[in-house]
């Protein structure tokens, strides 16, 4: 079960303690402190309901042709990524996929094939169908070898953007696994000393089982922050932290829309953002270099739907099991001890990777859906309008 500490955070979040921090109210500024999650806007917040997004992703996606199952695959990891306050990854992409289908860059029907096996590894043709299609076969075959022999790695070529990387780790999450999941992506980042975009926001997600379906779930782009919140930044006209990224000199900005490279995690050289260069060039390795796919500046550029993406991903699970007895009972007394721990800054508790994800799914629960500024209900409008799909049912 989820730590005491935890549950009385979750609740308090929603009530007065913290109120000012994790507004419960569809009308105020949403955003989790320490996280750049959310819209933070004070316009009033639309809410939908979670299944009728769902809904209006597979509707828009089989007005383009997608087979249904797929569809209804990428609608899911759409859906969780706006569920769990990650916005950059949700709804905000669906026209991404949309028109990748459309131009017939990704492929609408098909499956997936094994081109190498052995007991504990796969290397897999995503044939270019829709990614969290792919994604989601790669991860259903680590786990059944994790269960068999402990480990299974899966590396694929030829597929395409896979939407959350969390999406992956906490399906062997669900299963008692440890869970790896990483793709390569577009050239956006420049590394550390360079001006030239080289690498992409390459994202690591990692997840583990500890007690009563508390875990540690690690998903993050190796980018200081994903793409898609220096985009929403500019819709919103806000000015972004000088971290993030760099003009075509390669030197730091904060307008979003000066922005021609992003920054890897940690930043300029001063603040250690090699670590990021570095850990974007360990992901590049495994998915890229390791699949047989494009990789690095020979990615196609972002947005561009003219050629195949062929990405590259990897997807690691990990069977406890196979190790110490008590991973879970250890992995939740490092937890419980973290979230106990005093805070610096009064009304700011310390969480674990995966807690700011907890606070919004309570709070998409109290609202009864997921709540949207208008800016995203006129982006929904106007793609219900060009596909002529209904518009999801909007609170
Ligand atoms: N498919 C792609 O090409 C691609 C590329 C980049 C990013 N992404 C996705 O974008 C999403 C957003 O990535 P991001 O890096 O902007 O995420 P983020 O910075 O919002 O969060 C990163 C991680 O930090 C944790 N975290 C946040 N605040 C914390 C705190 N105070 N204490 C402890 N842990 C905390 C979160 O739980 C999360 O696991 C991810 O789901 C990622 O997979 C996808």
């Amino acid at each position: 079960m989820l730590s005491k500490n935890f549950f009385r955070f979750i609740n308090n979040s929603c009530n007065r303690k913290y109120q000012q921090i994790f507004s419960c109210h569809a009308s105020t500024t949403s955003k989790i402190n320490g996280s750049n999650n959310e819209f933070n806007t004070e316009q009033k917040e639309k809410i939908i309901p979670k299944d009728d997004l769902f809904s209006f992703i597979v509707q828009c996606m089989m007005k383009v042709g997608t087979r249904p199952s797929h569809a209804e695959v990428l609608a899911d990891n759409l859906t969780m990524a706006d569920y769990r306050g990650h916005y950059s990854h949700g709804l905000n992409r669906l026209d991404m996929y949309v028109n990748d289908v459309k131009t017939g860059t990704t492929a609408k029907d098909g499956n997936p094939m094994i081109l190498k096996e052995l007991p504990g590894t796969a290397l897999v043709d995503g044939q270019n169908l829709i990614g969290p299609y792919v994604g989601k076969y790669c991860m259903n075959i680590a786990m059944e070898k994790a269960k068999k022999v402990g480990i299974g790695l899966v590396s694929v070529r030829r597929s395409n953007h896979f939407g959350i990387a969390g999406y992956y780790s906490l399906k062997a999450v669900d299963k008692g696994l440890i869970g790896w999941a990483f793709t390569n992506t577009s050239p956006l980042v420049v590394p550390t000393r360079s001006k030239a975009q080289s690498l992409g926001t390459n994202p690591i997600a990692f997840g583990a089982p500890a007690e009563n379906n508390d875990s540690f779930v690690l998903d993050m782009a190796t980018s200081t922050v994903a793409l898609g919140k220096v985009e929403i930044s500019q819709r919103r006209g806000e000015e972004i932290p000088n971290t993030w990224g760099v003009n075509a000199q390669g030197i730091p900005v904060t307008k979003p829309q000066e922005v021609q490279g992003l920054l890897a995690l940690g930043g300029p050289e001063e603040s250690s953002g090699y670590k990021g260069y570095g850990l974007a060039m360990m992901v590049e390795i495994l998915c890229g270099i390791l699949s047989g796919s494009h990789f690095g500046p020979w990615v196609r550029s972002w947005k561009v739907n003219t050629t195949e993406a062929n990405l590259g991903q990897c997807f690691i699970a990990i069977d406890p099991n196979a190790f110490e007895d008590e991973f879970g009972s250890r992995l939740q007394k490092l937890i419980n001890y973290c979230r106990a721990l005093p805070p610096s800054e009064s009304g700011k508790p310390v969480l674990i990777a995966g807690d700011p994800e907890r606070v919004h799914m309570a709070k998409c629960e109290k609202l009864g859906g997921i709540p949207y500024p208008q800016s995203q209900i006129d982006y929904i409008n106007e793609l219900a309008r060009t596909l002529k799909v209904d518009v999801p049912k909007i609170q």
